[in-house]
């Protein structure tokens, strides 16, 4: 589904001295203006602290925005009455980046991936064991086996916990992820795998991904359009291939620049086995 970030502006603080402070606090987010075709992976790339999560919090109504309005196929995520916005939820959801934090370690796997089912019980009125055989559906679809079912989440690597948060991501049957940075606490080997496993959800369940990433090589590989963070501000946004091939900012030059190999056939993410 297509989401439209119009005029987004987000101030943090300021930290004391109120109105009479020429403080105004601290810019995360100034004017930002982005269109998320439906369909589409749209990447978003910066360095850190530039305000890739200050906008995905931002686009989940997680801080209130300071100016500007976030528009969910038209709607207005802002303006949403609190039903609303948790329905909107359901269809909107996010990865973390961190799999170690984002998973509550004293609930089994089984009852992690459950649990927006229970949240949304009013849209999936499921009984317990048509719970149960959804949440096995979902370890499946992340490459997970139902002996996984009753384990914790200390008993996982970090790739399988991202792919469990996956799971927990898609239980709600979102049609739009948001990604923030879902692979790069990971492993090189393991990062492959869990983007090669995002590419094909995305592929199988027609999901439109919000990718952001710190990392172009990741980019390139999972985004058909990409735009460029810096201190709070757009510098470039468009295709993947012309932003790549035909840089038109500074900074977007100098992020390329960084790259270790811009050569996308000797990627690590193109030969890494299927899952
Ligand atoms: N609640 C807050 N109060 C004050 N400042 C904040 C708050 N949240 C974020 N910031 C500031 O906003 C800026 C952007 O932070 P943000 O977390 O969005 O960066 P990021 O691009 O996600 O970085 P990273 O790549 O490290 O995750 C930072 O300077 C941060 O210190
Ligand atoms: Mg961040």
């Amino acid at each position: 589904m297509s989401l439209d970030i119009l005029n987004v502006t987000k101030i943090f603080g300021p930290a004391r001295g109120g109105i009479l402070s020429r403080d105004e606090g601290f810019r995360a987010l100034d004017d930002v203006n982005l269109h998320v075709p439906k369909g589409s992976s749209f990447g978003l790339v910066g360095e850190s602290g530039s305000g890739k999560t200050t906008l995905t919090r931002c686009i989940l109504r997680l801080e209130n925005l300071t100016r500007g309005r976030v528009l969910y196929e038209g709607t207005d995520i802002h303006g949403l009455t609190p039903r609303d916005l948790r329905r909107l939820r359901a269809r909107l959801q996010i990865v973390f980046q961190d799999p170690y934090a984002s998973l509550n370690p004293r609930m089994t796997i089984h009852d992690i991936v459950a649990e927006p089912l229970l949240i949304h019980r009013d849209l999936f009125r499921l009984s317990a064991r048509q719970r149960s055989e959804r949440v096995l559906e979902l370890l499946e679809q992340v490459g997970l086996r139902s002996e996984h079912l009753f384990r914790y989440p200390h008993e996982f690597s970090g790739g399988q916990r991202q792919r469990i948060g996956i799971a927990r991501a898609l239980a709600s049957r979102p049609d739009f992820l948001i990604l923030d940075e879902p692979t790069s606490a990971l492993d090189v080997s393991v990062q492959a795998d869990v983007l090669n496993l995002l590419h094909r959800l995305q592929q199988e369940l027609g999901l439109t991904y919000f990718f952001i990433s710190h990392d172009l090589g990741v980019i390139r590989y999972i985004c058909d359009e990409v735009a460029v963070i810096y201190r709070g501000k757009l510098v470039e946004q468009g295709p993947v291939a012309e932003i790549f091939d035909r840089p038109r900012s500074d900074y977007t030059r100098m992020l390329l620049a960084a790259m270790p190999d811009p050569d996308p056939d000797k990627s690590p993410f193109r030969q890494s086995p299927t899952v």
